[in-house]
């Protein structure tokens, strides 16, 4: 062999190499493609946590790519807007290609965009678009049991016939939580469970309905009861 021909033949081999080397890169899973699959153009009140927001990622446009680190983030508010949240925001795509996170749309009306972004590919990304179209529902006042309940006690009877003899004294909370002969008259934060609830309902658990001998309570005033039972039955 002649130095010219060596010389040839490790180029020819080089080439071959090299090209070989061309070809693994194009055939390696990159991400080529990142898919809303589902959650996108969503509307909800303002403060409302949305259905999940779903991406797909694929490569070549077909086959699902599972282990992909996908970053989400939240890319526009409204002016104003706080306590929108985006709690899981970087995620790794599953068997299916499929990576999702929850947002919660934030205090004021508007557009919310969330971008997902494949984190080894930045320029592989998509935006959901997602709208708070409502106001949040105005907080339930908070009902005191001072000015509020006592005085519906007072009036329909509760007090005279409880407020010293039938084994049960309705005149303060902590006595409400002591409770009668069948426990606790007030279950706090679970107006279904509270014995007061059960015994002025149509269905008394046992003995009489309540007021003994009526006239029974309206729903507007057990609603009073049920409120501030389920806001914890503050002593207030
Ligand atoms: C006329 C008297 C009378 C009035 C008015 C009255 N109760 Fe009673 N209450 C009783 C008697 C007697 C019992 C025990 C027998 C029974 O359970 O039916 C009782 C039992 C109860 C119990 C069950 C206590 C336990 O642990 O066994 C609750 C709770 C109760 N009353 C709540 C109320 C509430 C709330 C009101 C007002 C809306 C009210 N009662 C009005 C006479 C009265």
């Amino acid at each position: 062999m002649t130095v010219r021909s060596v010389i040839l033949t490790g180029l020819i081999l080089t080439i071959l190499l090299v090209g070989g080397g061309c070809q693994d890169l194009g055939t390696a899973p990159f991400p080529h493609s990142i898919l809303s699959t589902a959650g996108n153009n969503q509307t909800g009140k303002a403060g409302q946590q949305l259905a999940p927001l779903v991406v797909t990622v694929l490569h070549q446009g077909l086959d699902a790519l599972e282990g992909v680190r996908v970053q989400f983030s939240i890319v526009e508010v409204p002016a104003g807007a706080i306590v929108q949240t985006l709690p899981e925001s970087s995620v790794l795509t599953d068997p299916q290609g499929r990576a999702s996170t929850v947002f919660t749309l934030g205090s004021k009306l508007g557009m919310y965009r969330v971008k997902a972004e494949v984190v080894s590919n930045p320029g592989v990304a998509t935006v959901f678009t997602l709208e708070a179209t409502e106001e949040d529902a105005p907080p339930e006042p908070e009902i005191s049991f001072r000015s509020d309940v006592l005085p519906i006690f007072q009036r329909h009877g509760c007090l005279s016939c409880h407020g010293g003899t039938n084994n049960l004294f309705v005149g303060t909370v902590p006595q409400l939580l002591a409770g009668g002969l069948n426990g606790p008259a007030v279950t706090p934060g679970n107006a279904n469970e509270s014995l007061i609830i059960r015994k002025t309902s149509t269905t008394p658990p046992f003995g009489d309905r309540m007021p003994q001998g009526g006239p029974y309570l309206p729903d507007s005033i057990t609603q009073v009861f049920r409120t501030w039972i389920n806001q914890g039955a503050k002593d207030n």
